[in-house]
């Protein structure tokens, strides 16, 4: 049994080699390469973006987060500043990682979907395209997308068309239906996905008698949601085989990554945890790698999806 080393973390996913199978959740990391990220970046094995949508966007009116006993809220909207400005500043920022970049993006409407991609297929760094099906169709009274089909599969269809890159949808975790969906996907030839965003949560301030975020719902995340996520994670790697999951859901340690990675997530995006300790994905990496040592494993692969039926 040899000692671990980083060669032993590297994950292959969709044919993107990873150093280590560690992403940092949309939204929670800004781009990657702010100064008070910059230990945790030779930790991380990707990056994500925060949701870019074609014009800038505002975001929602303050509060904007709230933590409670069990996970935190946030109503952020999806404020950035939009694809020119992620293209000419952040994007080349981004590059000197040397990296693999994920682009998430929070299209209005299909067409803005659809012209993001064409601008961004022509960036060799950008990897892959995350695709926040989560997010409000504006064209259809703000309804998001994934919860009608027919505006669903026009979206896949676009995607399909124009891009030139590893799609990843990433699916919202309040479906009541989950087969409904993955057949959806997978019929049109989806198979790489990221489960979960966050779950749709509000909170009272009994004080003022009233919602605490003009929106009244926020997306609930943290360490309180992984149990419900990791189920997820679980049972739909258990009945579609084929799906190549990145698991998103209250990561907070090695242990728990650990769990994802036996359910069946071939790598992990750490979120929330990223604002108590910027510096946390190295704490989980080498917490991963001594659990690799303990148990005799020369690689990180050789635990995905251990706890699936044979
Ligand atoms: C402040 C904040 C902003 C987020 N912004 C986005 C976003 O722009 N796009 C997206 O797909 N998910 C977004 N998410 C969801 C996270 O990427 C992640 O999937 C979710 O929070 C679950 O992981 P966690 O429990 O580790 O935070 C956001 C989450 C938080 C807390």
């Amino acid at each position: 049994m040899g000692k671990t080393t980083d060669r032993s973390l590297e994950v292959t996913y969709a044919g993107i080699r990873f150093s280590t199978p560690f992403l940092p959740a949309s939204g929670t990391f800004g781009y990657g390469f702010e100064p008070a990220n910059f230990r945790a970046l030779g930790c991380f094995g990707g990056l994500v973006t925060k949701g870019i949508s074609f014009k800038p966007r505002h975001g929602n009116n303050p509060p904007r987060v709230r933590e409670t006993p069990c996970g935190m809220i946030n109503s952020v909207g999806l404020e950035n500043p939009g694809l020119d400005v992620f293209i000419s500043r952040i994007l080349p920022e981004m590059r000197n990682s040397g990296k693999p970049i994920i682009v998430n993006l929070a299209g209005h409407n299909v067409e803005e979907f659809a012209m993001m991609i064409e601008r961004l297929n022509e960036y060799d760094e950008i990897k892959a395209y995350e695709i926040n099906i989560s997010c409000p169709n504006v064209e259809e009274g703000g309804l998001e997308f994934f919860k009608d089909v027919k505006i669903l599969k026009n979206l896949l269809g676009t995607i399909k068309r124009y891009s030139t890159k590893v799609n990843v949808i990433k699916i919202p975790p309040d479906i009541f239906n989950y087969n409904a969906l993955m057949d959806i996907l997978l019929q049109d030839g989806f198979t790489r996905i990221t489960v979960a965003n966050t779950y749709p949560a509000t909170f009272v301030d009994v004080e003022e008698m009233q919602f605490y975020f003009e929106r009244k719902n926020g997306g609930l995340s943290g360490s309180a949601i992984y149990p419900i996520t990791l189920r997820l994670v679980y049972e739909l790697k258990k009945d579609y085989h084929e799906v190549e999951i990145i698991g998103s859901g209250g990561v907070y340690s090695a242990e728990v990554a650990i769990q994802y990675f036996l359910a069946g997530a071939s790598l992990v995006e750490i979120g929330s945890v990223n604002f108590v300790d910027p510096n946390i994905v190295c704490k989980i990496k080498s917490g991963v790698e001594q659990y690799l040592l303990q148990k005799g494993f020369n690689s990180i692969s050789q635990i995905v999806g251990m706890l699936l039926p044979k």
